[in-house]
């Protein structure tokens, strides 16, 4: 195949990983997916590896298994970790921490064992996962928000430095999809019972949205799209709901636009 890419998947077992490998390997490239137990990456024509994203060794060891079979990697996209949801003052110091490193320090880490290879040949696509909490605090989910704000933030200003060098980084936002991850959501590990109402509520209809949402298959195929795009947007809002918070956060007078969002939230 021409322009056959050789892509990495963080995040391959379950949900927009999954979809994102699944969409890339169908049409021809080089997939290898990880996730903390390889044999869970079932894909067909994904090469499932083991990946920790909280351990600097796995991921090195990950990424050079790739260089040494295909002595190239293309492009990476950053799918993995788990949501933390409840208020903030019942959410442990330690739980923001293990948050953080789930969607912000273990992006890092892979982008920190990526950027030797990238640089030496002065090509590469940086992709990661964000969601519109990334532009605006989640009610009950604000911990979650800040962990994506932190890694929007993060691509923004690894663009300033590694767009010279040849090397594409962009964030890509989605509303809720049917995924894996309410399975695997760590609610806050002090409850306050003044939260107890709203906090389940907005738990409740966090969850719904993700229920309601669709099959990840259409975020796989948009992924796939940027991968093999001539240049990759900074921001893709897969979805139409993500293009119209990003629309409404924009133009909305900051009352109204948080009086919306305690509404989707079950909050008003
Ligand atoms: N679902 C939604 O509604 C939605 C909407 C917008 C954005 N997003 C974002 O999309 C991304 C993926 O979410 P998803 O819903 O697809 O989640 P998911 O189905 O739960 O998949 C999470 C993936 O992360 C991997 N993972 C979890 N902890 C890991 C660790 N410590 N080390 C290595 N891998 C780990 C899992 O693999 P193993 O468990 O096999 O290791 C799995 O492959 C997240 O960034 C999420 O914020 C989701």
């Amino acid at each position: 195949m021409k322009n056959r890419k050789v892509c990495l998947v963080v995040g391959a077992s379950s949900g927009i990983g999954k979809a994102a490998a699944e969409a890339l390997a169908g049409r021809g490239h080089r997939v290898y997916g990880t996730s903390r137990d390889a044999s869970r990456v079932t894909t067909a024509n994904v090469v499932g590896l083991d990946l920790e994203i909280n351990d600097d060794h796995s991921i090195r060891e990950a990424v050079g298994k790739i260089l040494e079979a295909e002595k190239r990697i293309d492009a990476m996209f950053y799918a993995a970790g788990f949501y933390t949801a409840g208020a903030i003052e019942e959410t442990t110091p330690e739980q923001i921490h293990q948050q953080l490193d789930a969607y912000f320090v273990g992006a890092h880490r892979v982008t920190r064992a990526l950027l030797p290879h990238f640089r030496k040949v002065g090509a590469g696509r940086l992709l990661y996962m964000s969601s519109n909490a990334g532009d605006a605090a989640l009610p009950y989910h604000a911990i979650y928000s800040c962990s994506k704000a932190a890694l929007q933030i993060y691509c923004d200003g690894l663009r300033y430095e590694v767009e010279p060098l040849g090397i594409q980084v962009s964030y890509l936002q989605n509303g809720g999809v049917k995924t894996g991850a309410e399975a695997s959501f760590r609610r806050a590990a002090e409850p306050v019972a003044a939260y107890d109402g709203p906090r389940d509520r907005a738990i409740a209809a966090f969850h719904r949205m993700q229920q309601k949402g669709p099959e990840p298959k259409a975020i796989g195929a948009t992924v796939a799209d940027a991968i093999e795009a001539r240049t990759m947007k900074p921001v893709i809002r897969a979805d139409n709901f993500s293009k119209l918070i990003g629309f409404l956060g924009a133009v909305m007078p900051a009352k109204l636009f948080r009086s919306q969002l305690r509404k989707s939230l079950d909050i008003a």
